[in-house]
């Protein structure tokens, strides 16, 4: 079978009610990005970050998948798909996707703040102020905060190099390293772009860009996939 990888962006999860982040102008749900996602953020205010990362892990659990994500998992029958997310929530899994790499974390997991890898699984709960890892510091979201490494992206780029088939769906591709994923697909490697504005991709022949919400426009490049591939 062809490996097809995707790598997804917030957009995929518009449709389910998640709002994305550079569409809500600056503003993440109110609050400063930097205040909530970085190292400085959590260093001036842990409280609200807590809360913050709460009140998104609630929201991520209310929220269904999508037609979206439901036909990239319905695609594992006629390829073999990893799907490398930068979204925390994991309607992906709650699709049926079975290969996800998560680059930038997940909601559903608290981490230790002195030694990161020490995570612990949340299972829907609240992470409190004053709940601590086996090493006594204070547990934060498992998330990748702006400024700090993304370990995943060795693992992710390896994938991205054996890609037969690459779709971009749902991101604005304004975030490095996951953005820079683009540049290990193989040049004779068609590529998609699902995503209604125009994400920052450097045009090549191999790019299909379809400028359409996740839901319809994935559905468009899986029949496209099936009638060449199969
Ligand atoms: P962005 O908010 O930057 O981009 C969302 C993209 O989704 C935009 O290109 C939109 O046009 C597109 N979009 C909106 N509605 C859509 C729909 N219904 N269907 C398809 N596409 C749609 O989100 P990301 O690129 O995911 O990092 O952002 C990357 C990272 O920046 C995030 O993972 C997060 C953020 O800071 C961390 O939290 C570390």
């Amino acid at each position: 079978m062809l490996n097809l990888v995707v790598l997804s962006g917030a957009g995929i999860s518009a449709e389910s009610g998640l709002k994305t982040f550079r569409d809500a102008g600056g503003l993440w749900e109110g609050h400063d990005v930097m205040q909530v996602a970085s190292p400085e953020g959590w260093a001036a205010n842990p409280k609200l970050v807590l809360e913050f990362y709460n009140q998104r892990r609630r929201a991520a659990l209310e929220a269904m998948p999508n037609l979206g994500h439901t036909v990239l998992a319905q695609l594992e029958e006629d390829f073999e798909v990893t799907v490398i997310t930068q979204n925390v929530d994991e309607l992906h899994e709650r699709a049926g996707s079975s290969k996800v790499v998560h680059l930038h974390g997940k909601l559903s997991e608290a981490r230790s703040s002195v030694d990161e890898s020490l995570i612990y699984p949340l299972e829907g709960k609240d992470i409190q102020w004053g709940d601590l890892c086996d090493k006594g510091s204070q547990l934060r979201p498992n998330i990748v905060w702006f400024g700090e490494m993304v370990p995943m992206i060795e693992v992710a780029a390896r994938i991205t190099e054996k890609a037969d088939i690459f779709i971009v769906v749902g991101t604005s591709m304004a975030v490095y390293p996951a953005a820079s994923l683009i540049d290990f697909v193989r040049h004779d490697v068609p590529v998609y772009v699902v995503d209604p504005s125009t994400p920052m991709i450097r045009h090549n022949p191999n790019i299909t860009f379809i400028r359409d919400k996740a839901t319809t426009g994935l559905k468009t490049v899986a029949q496209e996939l099936r009638e060449k591939f199969h």
